[in-house]
């Protein structure tokens, strides 16, 4: 290995011990820091300020005593996942990886399945440095604070087949958060999980696959955690956490991926066999504007209408002036009409 590389693997090494020291959120003396990384206290100084600026982790210090993390972190831990999970959860899991920093998951997975990797193979980051969002938007990943998982599901179906997966897969994220206390959730067409009209996660699949089968799946959730309001300051819509969602009653990070990956696994399972039929009625109840005026976006154009709900295929309806036309997932992206007019 070039020395220029080792010692730049060495400096992100130490940089990660760093953040595991403070990770606890209690103040630690820049003495103390610079003994547990052995290294000075000029370059425990610089490893500080790399931290809010690369890491986007926000510090505080007090005079004399030290320093700590604003939010605490609870690191991604594979054992604390996997112990979340039932038997039947830790057999269709074919591996965990976890990742401090990557591009994105999904991107990941995507490279990964192209080289062979099994079904069932799960991707969490620390940090996306290029997250995924739908209609190629960014989504906005700081360290240690949400989470960023996907998963990979093979299936011998033609990926037309896998239309109504996303909305198979809001439901079952709602469900599985409503299971944890969270009330109030709704999903808006097709899969962006709301709390008070505000993304508390979003959900991306990507397929690949031959025309007529087998292909695969990669599908990919971001949700939002712990992240505090400077972390989240380029996000361009209302958003929330499930901090504020849960309140007290907040569950941890780990334990929270192994709950989602079970979720998932499960419902992905279920999908290659069953379809969207199952699905549909838990995905109806969480539905978030029903009955309401809202604005479709195609592109550039913007289609009004009142929302008619989601036909089996799992197509939204919407009743226009000129009768009831359906919308496939994927093309369109929903607001309520205010929003489309301004
Ligand atoms: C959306 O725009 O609502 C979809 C966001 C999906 C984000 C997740 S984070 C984990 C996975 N990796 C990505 O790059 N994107 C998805």
């Amino acid at each position: 290995m070039p020395g220029w590389r080792a010692s730049a693997e060495f400096a992100m090494e130490r940089q990660f011990a760093l953040i595991e020291l403070l990770a606890d959120g209690r103040l630690h003396s820049g003495e103390v820091i610079a003994r547990h990384l052995g290294v000075t206290r000029a370059a425990v100084w610089k490893a500080l300020k790399k931290l809010v600026e690369e890491f986007g982790l926000e510090l505080e210090s007090e005079r004399g005593r030290g320093y700590r993390l604003r939010i605490p972190l609870e690191l991604l831990n594979g054992e604390r996942i996997r112990s979340a999970l039932s038997d039947a959860g830790r057999e269709r899991l074919a591996a965990l990886n976890i990742h401090r920093r990557i591009d994105s998951t999904n991107a990941e997975l995507m490279r990964l399945a192209s080289a062979g990797i099994p079904s069932g193979t799960a991707c969490l980051a620390e940090q996306q440095t290029a997250g995924r969002g739908r209609r190629g938007r960014t989504w906005v990943s700081p360290f240690g604070v949400n989470l960023y998982l996907s998963l990979l599901w093979r299936y011998p179906l033609a990926p037309a087949a896998l239309g109504g997966a996303s909305l198979a897969v809001g439901a079952v994220l709602a469900d599985m958060l409503h299971g944890l206390g969270a009330e109030g959730l709704a999903l808006k067409w097709p899969n962006d999980l709301l709390w008070r009209r505000r993304k508390l996660a979003g959900l991306l699949l990507e397929v690949a696959g031959e025309s007529q089968g087998p292909c695969h799946l990669v599908v990919g959730v971001g949700l939002n955690l712990r992240m505090g309001a400077g972390q989240g300051r380029e996000i361009d819509q209302p958003w929330t956490t499930l901090t504020e969602v849960l309140g007290e009653r907040a569950v941890g990070r780990n334990q929270l991926a192994g709950h989602l990956l079970e979720a998932l696994s499960q419902a992905l399972e279920r999908y290659g066999r069953e379809g969207l039929e199952p699905f549909l009625e838990r995905w109806r109840a969480y539905d978030a504007y029903l009955g309401e005026p809202v604005g479709l976006a195609i592109g550039d154009q913007v289609i009004a209408g009142r929302h008619a709900g989601i036909a089996a295929d799992g197509s939204l309806q919407l009743d226009t002036p000129t009768g009831r036309r359906a919308f496939q997932a994927g093309e369109v992206s929903l607001r309520p009409l205010e929003s489309t007019q301004a």
